[in-house]
């Protein structure tokens, strides 16, 4: 006797994807985009992700993480993005957008989308961004309020569950909104779970487009708002084997030139000014002494004296580093 209904049938009433019929709607469709795109069959694709996953413990076979872990009700994440190129974003960063069940930028007003955004658009295309209105002007009571409205709202989201990924230029835990807001918020609802994922900070973005080695050997560096006290400016300024950076002074690059000419730095300094940004200007401070730069610029005056050789004991460290620098020119084994 024949069971009807284990019979395979040889044809279909509707067209069925074979290679697809367990996934869901949406993954189909991913699917199917990626295989016209990459030119390789569906079938073959969900074979790379099974041995992938079975194998090689990664979820994905086209250079992309594996799906993040997933969302923490209540956690809020400030995710460092940019200021350089849009591809100086980190992997981690990306992740923690994707994860995420809201992603929140700061902007001057609503219909205006600011450089973090920017950046996240770029890198990330699929991650809706919600933006949240911040007062940059001095008057103490607007900015007040405008942070007071943003952590309410951070705090109905998190309150619903939501894990909330708030971006910020450069990194969170430098010159950025993202401090006001964890303290606001902390303050609000104290259970939260706070997180920050590190950016690459501007004055690094600088110093790989300027070509300008930060520190080496036994010198040291110091990151200083341009507003800093002159006397506190030119304390830093007079140690020579320490490398003064300069965040917040656009308006004010007249006086950084000053107090760096005073201190015999003016050669040798670098202005960066909107860095991986349409306009970017990547100049050496004397050139630029008469004209403002907009609030995006950062200067680095480079240690003057302090790199080179350390003697170590005995050992002469300029010889040590020229033997491993040296190819070996007998062939023999160098310890
Ligand atoms: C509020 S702080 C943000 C710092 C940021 N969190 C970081 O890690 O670099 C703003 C200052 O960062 C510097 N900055 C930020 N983006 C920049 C860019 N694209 N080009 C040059 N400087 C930038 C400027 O000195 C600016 O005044």
């Amino acid at each position: 006797m024949i069971a009807v209904g284990l019979v395979c049938p040889t044809s279909y009433p509707i067209p069925v994807r074979k290679t697809s019929v367990y996934l869901p709607e949406p993954l189909k469709n991913r699917l199917a985009q990626l295989s016209s795109a990459v030119g390789t069959s569906e079938a073959e694709l969900i074979r790379d992700a099974i041995d992938a996953r079975l194998t090689r413990g990664t979820g994905t076979t086209t250079g992309e993480r594996a799906t993040p872990d997933r969302p923490v009700p209540g956690r809020l994440v400030g995710v460092g993005v940019g200021p350089g190129p849009a591809e100086a974003i980190t992997i981690g960063a990306i992740d923690a957008l994707r994860r995420a069940d809201r992603v929140v930028a700061p902007c001057t007003g609503l219909d205006v989308v600011g450089r973090a955004e920017t950046v996240v658009r770029q890198a990330a295309p699929d991650v809706a961004v919600e933006r949240m209105v911040f007062v940059m002007q001095p008057d103490h009571e607007a900015r007040a309020g405008a942070l007071n409205n943003v952590c309410d709202r951070m705090v109905d989201y998190l309150e619903a569950g939501e894990e909330v990924a708030f971006i910020t230029l450069g990194d969170p835990n430098v010159y950025s909104t993202v401090s006001s807001v964890f303290s606001g918020v902390r303050s609000r609802r104290p259970e939260t779970t706070f997180e920050t994922v590190a950016g690459v900070m501007a004055f690094q973005a600088l110093a790989g487009a300027g070509g300008v080695v930060l520190t080496d050997e036994q010198q040291s560096m110091v990151l200083l708002p341009a507003s800093a006290p002159e006397e506190v400016i030119a304390q830093e300024l007079s140690d020579r084997s320490r490398t003064v950076i300069f965040y917040k002074g656009g308006g004010r690059i007249a006086a950084v030139a000053d107090q760096l000419e005073a201190a015999d730095r003016l050669d040798g300094a670098v202005l960066g000014e909107l860095i991986g940004m349409p306009g970017e200007r990547i100049a050496v401070v004397p050139d630029v002494r008469d004209r403002p730069a907009s609030y995006l610029s950062s200067v680095i005056s480079p240690a003057p004296t302090g790199a080179g050789p350390v003697p170590v004991g005995n050992i002469d460290m300029a010889t040590a580093k020229a033997e491993v620098e040296e190819p070996n020119r007998a062939g023999t084994v160098t310890p």
